[in-house]
């Protein structure tokens, strides 16, 4: 699939939680060709320091040939996104990837994990042009309740069921995503769609194998191209014969070709 290069217009700027920023650009090229669960590469600073693009979801796309990133504040070049102006230009690369792939007949259960969070608003929507809201279920699990508060309040304004839990107990149950996951007894097939830290993504990939459903995870890795060339996002795969590259194989993965070491 190809990938297109644009100089994207910043339309817009929020500050979603204490660290966590909202950039919406006009990218019309990038928003036209874009999947759920695919990312884009972007230059966050003019200069050479970071000199690398860094790796984003591609959190919604929007009429107007708009693209989203959600993004944490981590180093410096998420710290330099959060600071750049309406008006700005992005140098952005994308779709990049492989996304996630809607199961037909099922329920949709959508798990994400701190800004593991990003890509599952574009998923919801894509689910939700071919299903009734009833068969999609978000569970969303982070440190705080400051993480996830407003994002949990956007699902619900899509008619969305959510469930949220915290480590502190500070919103939700309090506990880990997975255990919003035990309780859960369905009859219809249910299909998990994962993104968040790899530990939290083992643990869902556990849960779904003694529940005996279908998962697809979205892996984060570090990447320094992005684009299939340093081969830096190398995973095992699951039959431990060689590795997947999560920016060219992924970052969406079925949970039984990863080894989870
Ligand atoms: C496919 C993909 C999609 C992503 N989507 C999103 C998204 O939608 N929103 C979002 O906020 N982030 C996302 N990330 C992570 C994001 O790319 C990193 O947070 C960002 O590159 C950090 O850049 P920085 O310059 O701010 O930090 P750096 O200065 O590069 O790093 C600061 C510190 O964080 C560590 N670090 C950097 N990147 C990662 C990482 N990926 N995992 C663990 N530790 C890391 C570094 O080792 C270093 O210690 C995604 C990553 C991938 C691979
Ligand atoms: S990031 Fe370079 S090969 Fe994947």
């Amino acid at each position: 699939m190809q990938a297109y290069k644009e100089l994207a217009e910043i339309i817009r700027r929020e500050q979603v939680a204490d660290d966590i920023y909202r950039l919406t650009v006009k990218a019309p090229d990038i928003a036209s060709a874009s999947m759920p669960g695919q990312f884009v590469m972007v230059r966050t600073v003019e200069g050479l320091d970071p000199l690398l693009r860094r790796p984003f979801s591609i959190h919604q796309v929007a009429e107007g040939g708009m693209v989203k990133i959600l993004f944490k504040v981590i180093g410096k070049g998420t710290k330099a996104l959060a600071n750049m102006e309406v008006g700005r230009k992005l140098d952005i690369l994308g779709p990049i990837g492989r996304g996630f792939t809607v199961a037909n007949d099922s329920l949709h259960f959508l798990v994400g994990g701190g800004i593991g969070i990003a890509p599952l608003f574009f998923l919801a929507r894509q689910i939700l042009q071919k299903s009734e809201p009833s068969s999609i279920r978000v569970l969303l699990g982070a440190r705080t309740r400051d993480e996830i508060f407003t994002l949990a309040g956007e699902f619900e304004s899509m008619g969305l069921a959510v469930e949220t839990i915290t480590e502190d107990g500070s919103l939700g149950k309090q506990g880990l995503v997975t255990e919003l996951m035990t309780d859960l007894q369905q009859e219809k097939p249910v299909m998990i769609y994962g993104c968040g830290p790899y530990p939290m993504l083992r643990a869902v990939a556990n849960t779904c194998r003694k529940k005996k459903w279908s998962c697809q995870v979205s892996l984060e890795t570090m990447m320094a191209c992005g684009l299939a060339a340093c081969l830096g996002c190398a995973v095992q795969r699951a039959d431990m014969n060689g590795y997947v590259h999560v920016c060219k194989d992924g970052p969406v993965f079925d949970m039984d070709d990863v080894a989870w070491l």
